[in-house]
C-alpha cells in the first residue's frame, strides 16, 4: 500500500507522527507492505517552493493508494491574497482527486461520556451520526471577488443536479446500512441552491423507499443537534454547512480532537484528515489529540484499502486506551491520567501490538 502523507502546518507534523506509528503496527501485526510518502501542501509548501500545492505533491497523491493529512494554515499565510493561501492547496487538492464525499463520523466513545459539553442526560447511551459533506462544489469553488468601485466583495454559490445528485446518493446508500434515516439540511426558505437540493433529494429518494428521507433548515439543524442529537442518523448537507455542522458535532464527542474524516471519489483513492485544524496556538507543544488523525487511518484502512479488520482493530485500541484512563489535555477529566500528544500515539501502537 503506497500512502502518501502531507503532514501540513501547525500541529500537523505532531499529529501525522502519531498516525504512522499506529499505521506502522498494523503494517507489522498484519504483514502488510506499506510505502510512505511525504510531500508539502498548504503554508510549508507555500515557505520552500511558492506555491500551497507544488505539482508533485498532486502527481504523488495521484499515484498513491491513499492520501493522510494532517492539517494546513497559520497566521504566518494568512495575509496572502486568497489565491495563495494554505487553505487553497487543500482545497486544490479535494477538487483535483475529485473528493466529492466527506464522510465526517461523530461518534461518541463510552469513556468520554462525560467529557462532552453535553449534560449526560442528554447524551443518553451515546452519539453515533454520520455528517456526509459535499466537499468540491457550493460556495467554496464558485467565483469570488471584489469590486473596487463599490468596496464590495462578492462569493457565489452553485450546485448543479448532478453534483447534488452524487452526494445525496452517497447519504442513502450509508443510511441504508444504518438506520435508514436521512437528514438533507438546506436554507431552502433562502437559497435557489438549496430549493434544488430538496428536489433532487427528493427524486433520488424514490430509489430508497425503505429510508425515511427528512429535511431540515440548517439553523435549526444547529439548535437540535445540541438539543437532541439522538434524532439523526445521517446527515447529508453542501460544502460550507457541513464544514459548520461537523464542527459543532465534534464537540458531542468530547473534541474536536476525536473527529477523523474520509474524502471519497468514485473510485478506492481517498484523503483522510482529521476535521479539526492546524491549532497554531498548541503547535510544538506535545499537547493536540492525535486521536482524530489515528481514527482517520483507520477510515484509511476501511475504505481505500477494505480492510475492515484492521480498521477496526485502530478503532478498537483508541477505546482500550481510554479505558486504561488516558486522556490528552482536551479531553482531560478528574481522576485521568494526562499524557501527551507522542505518548498517546504510543500507547495507541502499544495496544495494536498487544492485540
Ligand atoms: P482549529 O481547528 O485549528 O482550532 C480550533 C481550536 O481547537 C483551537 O483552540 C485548537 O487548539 C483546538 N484544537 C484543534 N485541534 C485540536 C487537537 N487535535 N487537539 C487539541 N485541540 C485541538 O481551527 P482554527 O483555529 O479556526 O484554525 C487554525 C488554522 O487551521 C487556520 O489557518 C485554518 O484555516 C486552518 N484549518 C485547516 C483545516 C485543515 O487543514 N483541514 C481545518 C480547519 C482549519
Ligand atoms: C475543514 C477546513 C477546511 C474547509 C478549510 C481549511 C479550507 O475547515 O477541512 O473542515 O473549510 O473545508
Ligand atoms: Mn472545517
Amino acid at each position: 500500500m503506497k500512502i502518501a502523507l502531507i503532514p501540513g502546518d501547525g500541529i500537523g507534523p505532531d499529529i501525522i507522527e502519531e498516525a504512522v506509528k499506529v499505521i506502522h503496527a498494523i503494517g507489522e501485526k498484519k504483514q502488510i507492505s506499506l510505502e510512505f510518502n511525504t510531500y508539502l501542501v498548504g503554508g510549508s509548501a507555500i515557505d520552500h517552493t511558492g506555491t500551497p500545492l507544488p505539482e508533485d505533491t498532486l502527481k504523488g497523491c495521484k499515484e498513491s493508494d491513499a492520501v493522510l493529512l494532517g492539517a494546513v494554515g497559520g497566521p504566518k499565510w494568512d495575509t496572502l491574497p486568497g489565491h495563495l493561501r494554505p487553505e487553497r492547496g487543500l482545497l486544490g487538492l479535494r477538487k483535483e482527486m475529485t473528493l466529492f464525499a466527506n464522510l465526517r463520523p461523530a461518534i461518541l466513545f463510552p469513556q468520554l461520556k462525560s467529557a462532552s459539553t453535553l449534560k449526560e442526560e442528554i447524551i443518553g447511551a451515546g452519539i453515533d451520526i454520520m455528517v456526509v459533506r459535499e466537499l468540491t462544489g457550493g460556495i467554496y469553488f464558485g467565483e469570488r471577488g471584489r469590486v473596487e468601485e463599490t468596496r464590495s466583495a462578492y462569493d457565489i454559490e452553485t450546485y448543479s443536479e448532478d453534483e447534488i445528485e452524487r452526494i445525496v446518493r452517497i447519504g442513502f446508500e450509508i443510511a441504508k446500512k444504518r438506520k435508514k434515516k436521512l437528514t438533507s439540511i438546506d436554507k431552502a426558505n433562502v437559497l435557489e441552491t438549496s430549493r434544488l437540493w430538496r428536489e433532487v433529494a427528493e427524486r433520488v429518494a424514490k430509489e430508497y423507499p425503505e429510508i425515511e428521507l427528512q429535511h431540515m433548515y440548517v439553523d435549526n439543524c444547529a439548535m437540535q443537534l445540541i438539543r437532541n442529537p439522538h434524532q439523526f442518523d445521517v446527515m447529508v448537507t453542501s460544502n460550507m454547512f457541513g464544514d459548520i455542522l461537523s464542527d459543532e458535532a465534534s464537540m458531542l464527542t468530547g473534541s474536536l480532537g476525536m473527529l477523523p474524516s474520509a474524502s471519497l471519489s468514485s473510485g478506492k483513492l481517498g484523503m483522510y484528515e482529521p476535521i479539526h485544524g492546524s491549532a497554531p496556538d498548541i503547535a510544538g507543544q506535545d499537547i493536540a489529540n492525535p486521536i482524530a488523525t489515528i481514527l482517520s487511518a483507520a477510515m484509511m484502512f476501511r475504505y481505500s484499502f477494505e480492510m475492515e479488520a484492521e480498521a477496526v482493530m485502530i478503532e478498537q485500541a483508541v477505546a482500550n486506551v481510554l479505558e486504561d484512563g488516558y486522556r490528552t489535555k482536551d479531553i482531560m477529566e478528574k481522576d485521568m491520567k494526562l499524557v501527551g500528544t507522542k505518548e498517546m500515539g504510543n500507547l495507541i501502537a502499544e495496544q495494536i501490538k498487544k492485540m
